[in-house]
């Protein structure tokens, strides 16, 4: 199966905390937040922060307590077995990601990739952009030489897919191996790049240290003369793209109270999959 309608189918001291402060003596916490623009950092009569100490809270998110109800009430749902592909997570993807284009999601595409370090076990999460998905698995575009993920898939093949759907209080999870694409097909792909992106990526060592922006463009400026007057350009051998075969797709839909759906496909040793309903 190849399903492929547009992209688819195919120094700091500070300390951000992300719930409400507990200490009345830090910068900003729960009891102040309501009467403060979240746009600001700092309250008003606090003075100004030059050296801020490393215990400072400097920001906590908007309070989720019963003043600040709009922020998170999930409403706009509810997700069912009876809803669900039984077959299949990539048909269910595929349907999630057409009601996410019709329902006015801001590039629903958008994805985070998370890859792990080993033996350190560090982990890294960058955006990308799903380019396409087959009933192999989630395909996304990068650089093989010089990027972070490229590093971390070398030793740990390992990988996870997170995307989130705010417009539908919707998130797919995504957990599997992963693998490289062939040239071939990579440069299919390739191939529909706008030219300045097919230049970028011969130009780019993703992820290495610059000595400035000048020392990029004069990287552009080569790749441009070497392929003067050439339609056609080759993919480079470090680009391409990186197949995550999932062994598991979550389906989160938010509900009331934190009462949320979620639903995971597990992929089973006969190819088949087992679905489970998770605790919210
Ligand atoms: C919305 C968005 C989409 C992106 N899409 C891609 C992409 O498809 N491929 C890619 O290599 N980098 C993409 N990037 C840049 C990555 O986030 C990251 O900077 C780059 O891949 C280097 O990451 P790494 O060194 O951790 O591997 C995107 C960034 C943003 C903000």
């Amino acid at each position: 199966m190849r399903i492929a309608p547009n992209l688819l189918f195919r120094s700091s001291l500070l300390k951000m905390a992300l719930h409400p402060a507990q200490d009345a003596g830090k910068l900003i916490c729960k009891s102040s937040w309501n009467s403060i623009n979240p746009t600001i950092q700092s309250p008003p009569e606090t003075p100004p922060l030059t050296s801020p100490a490393d215990t400072d809270i400097l920001t906590v998110a908007p309070a989720n307590d019963k003043t600040n109800s709009q922020a998170d009430q999930y409403a706009k749902g509810a997700l069912s077995l009876d809803e669900l592909d039984p077959k299949s997570p990539f048909t269910q993807f595929h349907t999630w990601f057409t009601a996410a284009q019709q329902n006015g999601v801001h590039q629903p595409e958008t994805v985070c990739l998370s890859t792990a370090s080993l033996p350190s076990g560090r982990v890294s999460a960058r955006m990308v952009y799903l380019k396409e998905l087959d009933s192999r698995g989630f395909v996304v575009y990068s650089n093989f030489g010089t990027s972070k993920k490229a590093k971390d898939i070398e030793n740990n093949k390992w990988a996870s897919l997170t995307f989130w759907w705010r417009e539908m209080e919707r998130q797919v999870r995504v957990e599997g191996l992963v693998e490289r694409m062939g040239s071939e097909e990579s440069q299919v792909y390739y191939d529909t790049r706008i030219r300045g992106s097919r230049i970028g990526a011969w130009a780019s060592k993703q992820s290495q240290v610059l000595e400035g922006r000048e020392q990029l463009e004069g990287w552009v400026k080569d790749v441009e003369e070497r392929f003067e007057g050439q339609e056609e350009i080759p993919i480079p051998e470090f680009w391409g793209g990186l197949r995550i075969k999932p062994e598991t797709v979550e389906f989160w839909q938010g509900r009331e109270s934190r009462l949320h759906d979620r639903f995971q496909y597990t992929r089973l040793e006969d190819g088949g999959w087992k679905i489970e309903r998770l605790s919210p």
